[in-house]
């Protein structure tokens, strides 16, 4: 085996008071991002090239290649449920400081960047991914991603934070309700001391 399922920095019960039940988490890590996992070490296993690589290698690798979707698809689905998992926190929800102070210079305010985070979310037609990606001439953008796009393929920015909106990740909860999952994100569940933290090491 190649790749593992990281284990959630949390139990998968913490977030059930603060919009995320049990059986949502227990479905889309133990489930969901288990499939992509195993899907990925089936490919590598059949294929030399892609042996030894490292996860970003391989989707940097895959990027736009027609003979390597299935690898791009797993592989950034892997990257980006792996990353995901430590953008939530039963503690979520309140933005210290250093990066209010951040958001505010390059949004506008805190609330403006929220609005911002949010549309992306609601606007990713399908499936993917709502982004905060720290740019090469280092200001703050919000990016989204379709499928198991990822930042790391393109190199675009640093990623620091991304919301899951593939329907797996609010049907439980949420129901059909984007809007309110996001909304709830960003209120209670939002990993802002990590946000935070990467930045400060970039
Ligand atoms: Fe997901």
């Amino acid at each position: 085996m190649t790749f593992s399922l990281p284990s959630l920095p949390f139990s998968p019960g913490a977030l059930a008071g603060r919009g995320m039940c049990q059986e949502t988490l227990e479905l889309h890590h133990g489930k969901h991002h288990q499939a992509y996992v195993n899907a990925l070490n089936g490919l590598v296993d059949k294929n030399d090239a892609l042996k030894g690589k490292s996860l970003e290698d391989l989707v940097r690798m895959a990027h736009g290649r027609d003979d390597l979707v299935a690898v791009f698809n797993n592989a950034g689905q892997h990257w980006n449920h792996s990353f995901f998992w430590n953008c939530l926190s039963p503690a979520g929800g309140g933005v210290p400081g250093s990066l209010e102070k951040k958001l505010t210079a390059d949004f506008g305010g805190v609330d403006k960047f929220k609005e911002q985070f949010k549309a992306a979310a609601l606007g990713q037609f399908g499936s993917g991914w709502a982004w905060l990606i720290l740019g090469s001439d280092g200001r703050l953008k919000i990016a989204k991603t379709a499928n198991a796009g990822t930042p790391v393929a393109t190199g675009e920015g640093k990623p620091l934070m991304v919301l899951d909106v593939w329907e797996h990740a609010y049907y439980v909860d949420f129901r059909n309700r984007r809007a309110d999952f996001a909304d709830n994100f960003l209120a209670k569940l939002a990993n802002f001391e990590f946000v935070a933290a990467q930045l400060a090491a970039a």
